[in-house]
């Protein structure tokens, strides 16, 4: 059996439907970077505080190495899909599903939190030509492309499932 990542911008959908997909289908959830929160004993921001974000994308690519469950749903960090070894091993190791938003409402979901040290640091503007950058290296890191915009969970959801 092989493990079902979600990949895609920060808030375009991957912890709740993760979450729903693994009630629908029985499979195991995890969250990357509650994973990592849990590992390191120390929060997101933490971790991009003391150590840098260079350290916390090395943190992500070590879990892709090393995490062993082999049937389960992997809610993945927004960042992890813009690097070759990390597309290569979640390409290798289950099917990948880019879950596709429009900014807007990306926007709307992240722009108040203050647990993403990439919002907390960045204006509206740099977080939509990070989101157009990164897009392309969703699409080749994915087997898949959902379009969540107007569709319910349980639609897609179900559509994974
Ligand atoms: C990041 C996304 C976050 C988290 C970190 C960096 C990114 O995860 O890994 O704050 O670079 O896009 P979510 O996509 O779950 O918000």
């Amino acid at each position: 059996m092989k493990k079902v990542y979600l990949i895609g911008y920060m808030g375009c959908g991957k912890s709740a439907i993760g979450k729903r997909l693994s009630f629908a289908t029985k499979m195991p959830y995890y969250d990357m970077d509650t994973e990592i929160v849990r590992m390191t004993g120390l929060t997101i921001p933490q971790i991009f505080e003391m150590y840098g974000e260079e350290r916390f994308r090395e943190m992500e690519t070590e879990f892709l190495r090393t995490f062993r469950d082999e049937f389960c749903i992997i809610a993945t960090g927004g960042g992890v899909a813009m690097r070759k070894e990390n597309r290569e091993i979640m390409r290798e190791t289950g099917l990948v599903f880019f879950l596709n938003a429009p900014f807007r409402d990306i926007w709307r979901r992240i722009s108040t939190d203050r647990n993403r040290p990439i919002v907390q640091r960045s204006t509206r503007s740099d977080l939509e030509q990070l989101f157009n950058n990164r897009k392309p290296q969703y699409l080749h890191g994915a087997h898949f492309k959902v379009e969540t915009e107007n569709r319910s969970l349980r639609d897609i959801v179900d559509y994974i499932a």
